[in-house]
């Protein structure tokens, strides 16, 4: 177990799922389930599961998060603390990995996808959703000083964490667009899509060679 006590989600836990909620218009579950629906039946490892506010359709669900808080609210069973640089499990243990949400918090993407094509089945599959900033320039600078402003209200009013959430709004800018991040990777890159106001919302399915 790597338990940590991360002071950003250790912060807006428990108010995680009722804002996100709030900034998506109730629109992120269809996308995380949308991300579900291209993932293949057997046991799946939720990486970064948070308070596991996902829903796996009959699969077998293994969650990990470093922090504890988050982690403490997951109704998942299997759960375990854990990043998802340095995963505890077997090579070729899973039929698919799920991670939404959680990129742009990771130290290492590298390692991060070494240790996803690790632990999958080869020929098996994983999905990525992420947030990221539209691709096109005047969309983009929109975006910008939209979630300047809107995150840190948002994160003030429901949460009383206007810092935290500022920091969401910073941290859309740490990662290349996932058009560039994913490609020429040991997972083949086979598909991506983008969704929500100003194509914010991101999936792509990587799949582990056979
Ligand atoms: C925005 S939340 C997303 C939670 C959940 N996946 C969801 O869809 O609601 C990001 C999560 O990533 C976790 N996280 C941060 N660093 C991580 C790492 N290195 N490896 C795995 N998870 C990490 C955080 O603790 C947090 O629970």
């Amino acid at each position: 177990m790597s338990e940590v006590s991360d002071p950003i989600f250790a912060k807006i836990a428990a108010q995680y799922d009722r804002v996100n909620r709030v900034l998506s218009f109730g629109q992120e579950r269809k996308w995380r389930a949308f991300g579900i629906r291209q993932l293949s039946q057997g046991s799946v490892l939720d990486l970064g599961c948070g308070t596991g506010d996902t829903d796996f359709e009959g699969r077998t669900v293994i969650g990990i998060d470093p922090v504890i808080e988050m982690l403490a609210l997951s109704p998942v069973v299997a759960k375990a603390g854990a990043v998802g640089e340095a995963l505890p499990f077997r090579d070729a243990s899973f039929d698919a990995v799920f991670s939404a949400y959680v990129f742009r918090n990771l130290t290492s993407v590298d390692a991060t996808l070494e240790e996803m094509h690790r632990v999958l089945k080869p020929g098996a599959a994983a999905v990525v959703i992420g947030l990221s900033r539209p691709i096109n320039p005047v969309l983009r600078f929109i975006h910008r000083v939209g979630t300047a402003i809107v995150l840190p209200l948002v994160g003030l009013v429901f949460a009383r964490a206007p810092k935290e959430y500022w920091y969401l709004h910073k941290s859309l800018d740490t990662l290349p667009p996932p058009e560039r991040l994913f490609v020429g990777r040991r997972l083949d890159y086979e598909t991506h899509w983008r969704n929500g106001v100003f194509g914010f919302v991101y999936g792509v399915r990587l799949r582990k060679p056979e």
